[in-house]
């Protein structure tokens, strides 16, 4: 599959946008300050905090998971049996998720969460993180993915 190309300059803070790469969804997720702030804040409640058994590129091997900090880009398939996780940003009775929930992915299949940098929760099916594409940026809006 040839890299795809992805004009991000209409994402808003907190807007997600899916892209397809070989048949795949990768999902680019522009982050607020406080979904960043989350992440640390459930950092002793996910599987593979530091994504050291996870997939990603190096350059994404980072507390964000991501080249610059407010742009997660990833493969929206559960590592689970891959179905596709929907996005429950917010917490509280919107999500379904009880007011503990950050916000994050949440895999309707089986009950796996993951938190807003892909990070799978513990004592969930799903083994690993999302994956991470291969990814660049051409300009500060625009992304090549693969
Ligand atoms: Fe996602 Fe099973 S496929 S939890």
């Amino acid at each position: 599959g040839a890299p795809v190309e992805a004009d991000i300059s209409k994402l808003q803070p907190g807007e997600m946008m899916t892209v397809e790469w070989r048949g795949k969804p990768v999902w680019i997720l522009r982050r607020t300050k406080e979904q960043l702030a989350s992440l640390a804040a459930v950092k002793g409640e996910v599987a593979d905090p530091d994504s050291a058994r996870s997939e990603q590129p190096e350059y994404c091997k980072n507390t964000y998971r991501s080249i610059k900090d407010e742009y997660l880009v990833t493969i929206g398939i559960c590592t689970h049996l891959g179905c596709s996780p929907s996005s429950k940003f917010q917490p509280g009775a919107e999500s379904g998720m009880g007011a503990d929930w950050k916000g994050g992915f949440l895999c309707p299949c089986h009950g796996s969460t993951f938190d807003l940098a892909g990070r799978v929760f513990k004592n969930k099916p799903a083994p690993d993180n999302l994956p991470i594409p291969p990814h660049k940026y051409l300009a500060d809006t625009k992304l090549l993915i693969g």
